[in-house]
């Protein structure tokens, strides 16, 4: 059969208040044009981000129950990390409130002026944590990710040849390599088994770490098993100890592909620097045996992760963010090809060629989609990625809007409303304006700049 069926039956439903065009047109404007500033109660379908808004399941709730709330030593805490370690196989484990947490400790011990931390793309908050410490965070993207048209297996790989270079001229500044899979930042795409073992092999050669930015593990694992020769009578969870055989470590937010609301952690097999983390650890999250989270939420994570591996559900998963995508390449909107594994991203540069980079045409889209259909997506341009930290500005390589899909929480019919509403800014894009902005914070400007229309 075609239709895709989520594999699971609804348990409890959410309210969606319903507006209309003159009620958005006000809320934004009170946002100034900006779409994290908007109360949520104003957003019909929120597609502004997969992480820590999917649904959990009866067994993650039953879970939440057995949450074991002991400082110290908590069974819940034996509970989560033998999940992780019985999937990843890292030696130690530092749970944090949620990845940013991990990649602060992270990069505080391994960063500092000097240093080239290069990855396939980083991701804005792990780009942040790595230029807080005055290293150089740079993105070694291979060239079809560059390409929004191009429809290739893995456009999320990184540059193996690039990646060679500069190890051969400054592998002694380079403190660690990073993969983010899949890649977030470059249209949700991922990096195949082969380029993960090149990668791998490669800081083994210069005696480099490689750290995975893991947030979506199991996305990117399914994808391999579709797509990559030899994988496809693997199962995710094979390949996901595969692809983990060739890392050093990771850093994972749990509010993504594990399934919770809130979570993340490190994770390394280098006993020195897992004892240095502890320490900082203490310092700003919590004791190593819960960090920044409560018992029941180790117990939430630990759960997720079974859920996460599930054929039946990454095979929906899949298969219902492709069905957005195809609907809308259908029509001539233009988007990423191919379809990512957690969002769908529209390329405002050719939806919007009359709107220069400088006056964001990624943030014109976002409010154009909000305004005609209470849809709240992200924009991930310009205004994410112009500003340099010498505070000049930049157009960004690409200039897209993210469609992100939570997990398990909006229905087809859903997704066709998103389907129709496209149609109609497809329709009205020729006459769509540009905006200027007039307020701005030094860093990670797009959470809370302001806007106006041109
Ligand atoms: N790495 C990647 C690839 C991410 O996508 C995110 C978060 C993080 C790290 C940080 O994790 O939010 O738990 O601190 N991405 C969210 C998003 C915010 O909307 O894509 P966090």
């Amino acid at each position: 059969y075609q239709t895709i069926i989520e594999p699971f039956r609804i348990h409890s439903v959410e309210p969606i208040p319903m507006t209309t065009v003159a009620e958005r047109s006000d809320a934004i404007r009170d946002a100034h044009y900006n779409l994290f500033q908007l109360p949520a109660r104003k957003v019909m379908i929120d597609l502004l981000t997969d992480s820590g808004t999917g649904a959990m399941s009866r067994d993650q709730w039953a879970a939440i129950q057995h949450g074991d709330e002991s400082y110290a030593g908590s069974p819940s805490w034996e509970i989560f990390e033998s999940a992780v370690h019985d999937l990843f196989g890292c030696a130690h484990i530092i749970p944090t409130h949620q990845g940013r947490a991990a990649e602060r400790i992270l990069f505080a011990l391994l960063g500092g002026p000097s240093k080239i931390v290069p990855a396939n793309t980083h991701f804005d908050t792990t780009r942040a944590n790595v230029e807080y410490t005055g290293a150089k965070a740079i993105d070694l993207l291979c060239s079809e990710g560059l390409d929004p048209e191009l429809d290739a297996p893995f456009k999320g790989n990184i540059d193996v040849a690039a990646l060679a270079n500069l190890l051969e001229h400054n592998a002694s500044d380079v403190p660690a390599v990073v993969l983010t899979i899949t890649n977030n930042s470059g249209g949700g795409q991922p990096v195949s088994m082969a380029n993960i073992r090149a990668t791998s092999e490669l800081c083994r050669r210069f005696d480099v770490p490689l750290y995975l930015d893991s947030c979506r593990f199991a996305e990117n694992a399914w994808f391999i098993r579709q797509r990559e020769p030899g994988y496809a009578t693997k199962s995710v969870t094979e390949i996901v100890h595969e692809m983990y055989s060739w890392a050093d470590g990771m850093t994972m937010s749990a509010k993504k592909d594990p399934m919770a609301n809130i979570g993340g952690w490190l994770a390394t097999n280098d006993e020195l620097l897992a004892e240095r983390a502890r320490t900082m650890l203490i310092l700003t999250e919590g004791f190593p045996t819960y960090g920044g989270l409560a018992g029941r939420d180790l117990e939430a994570i630990a759960q997720g992760l079974q859920e996460a591996v599930s054929h039946d559900y990454l095979q929906y998963r899949i298969a219902s963010t492709g069905y957005l995508g195809n609907a809308l390449d259908a029509m001539g909107f233009p988007v990423v090809r191919p379809s990512g594994g957690h969002a769908i991203y529209l390329d405002a540069r050719r939806l919007l060629p009359q709107i220069p980079p400088l006056e964001y045409p990624g943030q014109a889209l976002a409010v154009a989609l909000y305004e005609l259909g209470g849809i709240r997506g992200c924009e991930i341009g310009t205004v994410m990625f112009g500003r340099a930290p010498d505070g000049s500005e930049h157009p960004s390589a690409l200039e897209l809007v993210r469609l992100a899909i939570p997990r398990r929480t909006y229905t087809q019919s859903h997704i066709d409303y998103v389907v129709e509403v496209c149609e109609n800014v497809l329709q009205v894009a020729p006459s769509l304006r540009g905006y200027r902005i007039t307020k701005e914070p030094p860093t990670l400007r797009h959470f809370t700049a302001q806007f106006e229309p041109l």
